[in-house]
């Protein structure tokens, strides 16, 4: 099978031979219609049992790919190398969490029955694998969707609207609140009214779903151009106070004699925002989320000074692995955003005080390989609206940016040592172990950094030809005297 329509054909082949009706349905379908041409997962549903189907599926293709089966689901996963695709076979299906497990019940439905207990409408059309053997247009799809709640009508006016009620499609999985809100940070899309209600109605449901589920859809949503629009849509919902109460706590300015400070929320995910337009990296974007959540714990109003917020680095970093083991971070992922939140405010202070070399040096070493990811979140940390204290302190970024790259170079050299080592020098020159070698070596290192020559062994060594008699004579005059 060298094409995706190669395998639509042995789909289609076994289904015939089966006697059983495949469609392909959900997201692939969605993503054709959107333009999108480089979906690699494929939803199939199977109106009979998915993994039976899914085992003659793997007979006909001789076994060339790999076969995982979810009983509990009825559901097979095949995952083929060439052409590289993920196919899930599920049987159609009504599935359904009861009101207090934290696991799915699922019942045999038919093919009307497993549209509507799906998440919205433009994930609920489908159609007979039959379509997709042979290059698939647009034209030929929509002849045969079926589109039982109007989902094409939808994805052209980029609403997000779910088959049923709301709240019984958000009730039968509440993680579809979360699928909400990410597609409509993804796909640019909005979510009926009605739908947002239902969300802020049912919030509390999110509970029984576990923190890894919950994660992976945080990190889609922060994988978006402009996660703020996703974080905004939590924040309304008050999703965003059921799975991370420690970001919510953020919202709001208070004033005293006159003096107000900051929205930390509204910073906070202006901070996201500006990390992405910097980096594609979601965990620095969620570090620029969970950065400032030590500042509600910390504030504090002093007189002639104003709003202050002492030690929010530490209290931060201490909240965040409330977080962190709520959401199931892994150790590593948890270590690199706790490290980040702690020493966040660290480039400022360094700024303050004046970027000296050891200042610099510790900042390196304190952070290692982090360092330029703490740039990153330093820069985005700047969310003023004055342009001109913006460009200052932009500068002051580029400055200490150069600064570390110098003291860097510098240390480097500092650490180097000659290409050519000392017991070569000695067995080239038959001398034993004494201060010549040392010179010797010296004179290397000394014509490499005054640039004679570049820090390469070759070079070294026709270097080494050069002076070597001097440095054996005065050797040999100094023996002599
Ligand atoms: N689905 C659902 N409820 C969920 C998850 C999935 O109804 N909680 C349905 C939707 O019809 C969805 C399909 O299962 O289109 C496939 O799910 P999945 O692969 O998770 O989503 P996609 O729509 O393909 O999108 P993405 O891969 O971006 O999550």
């Amino acid at each position: 099978m060298k094409t995706v329509e190669d395998v639509f054909k042995k789909i289609h082949k076994a289904a015939k031979q089966e006697k059983v009706e495949v469609y392909v349905v959900g997201g692939y379908i969605r993503d054709i219609l959107l333009g999108k041409k480089d979906t690699k997962d494929i939803d199939c549903m199977v109106v009979g049992s998915g993994i039976n189907f899914a085992r003659s599926f793997d007979v006909a293709v001789d076994k060339v790919g790999s076969l995982i089966e979810f009983p509990d689901f009825d559901t097979a996963r095949y995952i083929i190398e060439t052409p590289n695709i993920m196919i899930e076979f599920a049987g159609a299906r009504a599935e359904a969490y009861d009101q207090k497990s934290r696991k799915p019940k699922v019942a045999e439905a038919t093919l009307e029955q497993d549209l509507s207990r799906r998440d919205f409408t433009v994930n609920a059309m489908a159609a007979s694998v039959e379509v997709f053997t042979k290059k698939v247009t647009l034209v030929a799809l929509k002849k045969k969707l079926v589109d039982l709640f109007e989902g094409s009508k939808d994805l052209k006016n980029k609403l997000l609207r779910t088959p049923l009620d709301p709240d019984s499609t958000f009730s039968d999985d509440p993680l579809r609140m979360l699928r909400a809100i990410r597609f409509a940070g993804q796909l640019d899309f909005s979510i009926t009214p009605e739908a947002m209600e239902s969300i802020h109605r049912n919030r509390g449901r999110i509970k029984i779903i576990s923190g890894e589920r919950v994660q992976e859809e945080l990190l889609k949503m922060l994988a978006t151009k402009k996660p703020s629009v996703s974080l905004t849509l939590l924040y309304q919902t008050k999703l965003l106070d059921e799975i991370l109460p420690e970001v919510s706590a953020l919202k709001g300015v208070e004033e005293v004699f006159g003096h107000q400070h900051k929205d930390n929320l509204v910073h906070s995910f202006l901070v996201v925002d500006n990390i992405a337009e910097q980096s594609e990296d979601v965990w620095l974007r969620l570090t620029g989320l969970f950065h400032d959540i030590g500042k509600t714990g910390t504030k504090k109003f002093v007189p002639m000074i104003g709003w202050t917020f002492h030690g929010h680095e530490h209290l931060g970093k201490k909240l965040f692995y409330g977080i962190a083991k709520r959401l199931k971070f892994s150790r590593e992922r948890t270590d690199y955003i706790a490290k980040l939140i702690r020493w966040h405010l660290q480039p400022i202070s360094l700024m303050d005080d004046g970027i000296t070399d050891s200042a610099v040096r510790r900042l390196i070493v304190t952070m290692g390989e982090l360092i330029g990811d703490l740039l990153i979140l330093g820069r985005g940390d700047i969310t003023t609206g004055n342009p001109n204290k913006k460009e200052r302190r932009l500068k002051n970024y580029d400055n200490l940016a150069k600064k570390i790259v110098e003291v860097m170079d510098k240390d480097k050299l500092r650490n180097f040592q000659s290409p050519l080592r000392g017991d070569e020098i000695m067995s080239l020159c038959g001398l034993k172990p004494g201060p010549t070698v040392g010179k010797i070596k010296s004179a290397i290192e000394e014509a490499i950094l005054d640039g004679i020559i570049p820090n390469e062994y070759e070079a070294s060594r026709e270097y080494f030809g050069k002076i070597k008699d001097q440095y054996l004579k005065l050797a040999l005059d100094w023996e002599k005297a």
